[in-house]
């Protein structure tokens, strides 16, 4: 497979900005989705070369969809975009409210367009989807339970995909980042251990998203741990988490 036309959600931004930068170096045809178009313009004079922008809500799937349509065959769908919310200073945990929008767009907007690029990959028998998720997704966050619910949300759907799909020529990655220094990682009030950069994370997830790798996570000291929280005594996971627990500043 060489696919060469890739679409980015949230790439305005963060990580999604430093994937898009780290495809167009590769040579990738790049559709760019985002809220805000400035930030979006941005990344795409950085990127050079073809870029289109699409300054969407991803909660509104048929815009989506439009833009997809007229992008034409996607290669390779990175499905980045996300919020990060919690429970805010001074309160014991997060509002209905931002449990609401938290899983609005992380996960339910992120499945919604899934389904919007796969059944042209479907009919073509080839392409690559990459769901970023997060390590959160795998190990609980007391502070924001919605948000690791949308992240553990899309580990599962991934890997479920992936299974219904073997065989087809369409490939589900999905990667769980640690701490990755962003505007997101800005509105997360609490130690930040191993933190990589946003250049760095993209590396790894284009890597493992073009080698069709199943689940991969990073950096290398968090990883096994996350993996390992849900059959661990809560004894044992309170000592490993004590120091990570935050509250979250919206911008
Ligand atoms: N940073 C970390 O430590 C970390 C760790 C693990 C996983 N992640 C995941 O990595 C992904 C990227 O995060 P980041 O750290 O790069 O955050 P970021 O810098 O805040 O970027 C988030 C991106 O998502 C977009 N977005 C948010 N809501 C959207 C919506 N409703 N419609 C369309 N686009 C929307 C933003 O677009 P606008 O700004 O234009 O609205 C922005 O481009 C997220 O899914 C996040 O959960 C991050």
């Amino acid at each position: 497979m060489s696919p060469r036309k890739a679409i980015v959600t949230g790439a305005s931004s963060g990580i999604g900005a430093a994937v898009a930068v780290e495809l167009a170096r590769a040579g990738w045809q790049l559709g760019i989705v985002g809220r805000d178009a400035a930030r979006l313009a941005k990344v795409a004079q950085e990127c050079g070369g073809q870029v289109q922008i699409a300054a969407i809500d991803m909660r509104d799937t048929s815009e989506f969809a439009r833009f997809v349509e007229g992008f034409g065959a996607v290669d390779l769908y990175i499905s980045n975009h996300g919020i990060l919310d919690g429970r805010r200073d001074g309160e014991a945990v997060e509002t209905g409210a931002v449990a609401d929008d938290v899983l609005a767009i992380n996960l339910t907007s992120a499945v919604a367009a899934l389904h919007v690029v796969l059944p042209g990959m479907q009919a073509r028998g080839v392409g690559q989807i990459a769901l970023v998720s997060s390590l959160a997704g795998l190990s609980p966050l007391p502070d924001a339970p919605a948000y690791s619910a949308s992240k553990a949300g899309l580990v599962m759907y991934g890997l479920s995909l992936r299974e219904a799909l073997r065989g087809s020529g369409v490939g589900v990655s999905v990667c769980c980042p640690g701490y990755v220094a962003t505007p997101m990682g800005g509105e997360h009030l609490g130690n930040r251990p191993h933190e990589i950069t946003a250049a760095d994370a993209a590396r790894r997830i284009v890597k493992s998203a073009l080698a069709n790798k199943r689940l991969f996570g990073f950096p290398a000291p968090l990883w096994p741990m996350a993996l390992f929280s849900l059959l661990i005594p809560e004894w044992m996971l309170r000592m490993f988490n004590g120091d990570l627990r935050f509250t979250a500043s919206k911008r």
